[in-house]
This record gives C-alpha cells, sequence and structure tokens, in this order.
C-alpha cells in the first residue's frame, strides 16, 4: 500500500539545512496498524505529512497504492489524499458550531455527494463508532471521547484504505484513550490501514508493528511482540 524508497525532506533554516526525515525506507502493506515513536523532534509528523501527501519529499520515491506520488503537484497530492487518506489529530480539529453529524458530512460535501445521501451515509457512521443519540450536539457538549470518535467518523466517512492518526490519545484519558484503540483494532479488523504517532508505550503497543524513529531515520522495525519483550 505503501511504499516509501530512500525519501529525505530538508528544511534550509539559513546557512543550515535540517535534515526533518533523511534517507528512510518504509513500507506498509494494506491492513496494516503501525505505529510510529520516537523522541520530539525526530521527523515523526514529517513523516506522516509525507504519507499523508500533505507535504512532499525533498528526494526519494513514494508510491501510494501503485502511484507515484513524489513529484505531483500539490492539486494532484489533494486528490490522492481525499481518495485514500482520512487524518485524525490530537485536538480533534471539529467545527465547534456544528453537530456531530455536520462535522461527519463535511467531506462527504466536497465529495460532492448529494445531501440526503449524506446525512444518511453520516449517521451511519456516527452509529458505528457509537454515537448514536448524539447525531446533533455540538462538540462542546460532547466528551473528549466522544469528540475524537466524530474525528474518527468524520475520517471514515469517505472510505479511506488509510487512517493516519497523530497522537489521537494526546488529548484523552487512559480509559477513552483505550477505547478509541479498541475502535482502531476493529477498523484494522475490517481492512483499515492504521498509520498512528503516539507517545505512550501503552497505546503504541496497541499497534501490530513498531516503527521507531530517530533523527529522521528508522532505528527500530519490529512486530509489537519483539518491541514488548
Ligand atoms: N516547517 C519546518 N521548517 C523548518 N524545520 C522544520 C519544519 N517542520 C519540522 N522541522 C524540523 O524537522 C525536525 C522534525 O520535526 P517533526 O517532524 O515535527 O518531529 P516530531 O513530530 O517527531 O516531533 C525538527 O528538527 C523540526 O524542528
Ligand atoms: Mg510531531
Amino acid at each position: 500500500m505503501i511504499k516509501i524508497k530512500n525519501i529525505s525532506r530538508h528544511y534550509q533554516m539559513g546557512p543550515n539545512t535540517v535534515k526533518a526525515i533523511d534517507d528512510l525506507t518504509l513500507n506498509i502493506a494494506e491492513g496494516e496498524f503501525v505505529s510510529i515513536v520516537g523522541p520530539s523532534g525526530s521527523g515523526k509528523s514529517t513523516l506522516m505529512n509525507i504519507i499523508g501527501c500533505l507535504d512532499s519529499p525533498s528526494s526519494g520515491k513514494y508510491t501510494l497504492a501503485g502511484e507515484e506520488v513524489a513529484g505531483l503537484s500539490r492539486n494532484r497530492l489533494a486528490g490522492i489524499r481525499n481518495k485514500y487518506i482520512g487524518f485524525v489529530f490530537q485536538s480533534f480539529n471539529l467545527l465547534g458550531r456544528e453537530s456531530a453529524v455536520e462535522n461527519v458530512e463535511l467531506p462527504l460535501i466536497y465529495a460532492g455527494i448529494p445531501p440526503k445521501e449524506r446525512r444518511v451515509r453520516a449517521m451511519e457512521i456516527l452509529k458505528r463508532v457509537e454515537l448514536d443519540g448524539r447525531e446533533f450536539h455540538q462538540p462542546n457538549e460532547l466528551s473528549g471521547g466522544q469528540r475524537q470518535r466524530v474525528a474518527i467518523a468524520r475520517a471514515l466517512a469517505v472510505n479511506p484504505k488509510i487512517l493516519l492518526a497523530d497522537e489521537p490519545t494526546g488529548a484523552l484519558d487512559t480509559k477513552t484513550g483505550a477505547q478509541i484503540m479498541a475502535l482502531f483494532r476493529e477498523l484494522q479488523s475490517e481492512g483499515v490501514t492504521l498509520i498512528m504517532v503516539t507517545h505512550d508505550p501503552d497505546v503504541a503497543s496497541q499497534a501490530k508493528r513498531i516503527v521507531q524513529v530517530r533523527d529522521g531515520k528508522i532505528l527500530v522495525d519490529v512486530p509489537v511482540e519483539e518491541w514488548n519483550r
């Protein structure tokens, strides 16, 4: 699904070059659940942005679902992103004045789905994340875990093959975070490819594979059983 070969992402800061990603190679198959861990500044978010087609590498090859994406224009990248990828963030990023169902409908509006069909689809997905009965609540009328589930429902609205989550439990308590991880494991069993950045070792080990990044390179890439040993 994801084939990254020898990619680098350099930032020119005056006379200095910051190598946020440095000659990194990573393959992720369809249906995997991968945690990306590593210290602050190690390049995790930069890597997620490249995987998610929000950013392009300075050099190297990136093939996503068979399409070469490394050299594409912003417009073409946006097209690929909409086709394959859903995003979940630590801070939920919901529209505060819109109801849960309206938030979930947003990507369906961009996808050109007619209003009635959108509503049906959004209601279904909210049920899928166990938010039936909360469809017409605004974010400030929901708990943190419920807000994150609205955000996950929004990400799932367009049936993405890949769900990217940058610290999805960072703003949640342990129990609520565990509920989100249970949902992620269910999504994996339904065939979604999940890639998650986290600082929390317990959350990281909910995935099947751990990729540890440092200084823009992969330090460790192991099955979770080996990581926990
Ligand atoms: N837009 C940017 N301009 C300059 N340097 C950046 C930019 N984004 C990230 N960096 C640098 O790249 C490195 C990796 O950053 P990042 O991917 O955000 O790390 P992490 O998510 O692991 O904390 C850091 O040294 C950071 O300062
Ligand atoms: Mg980061």
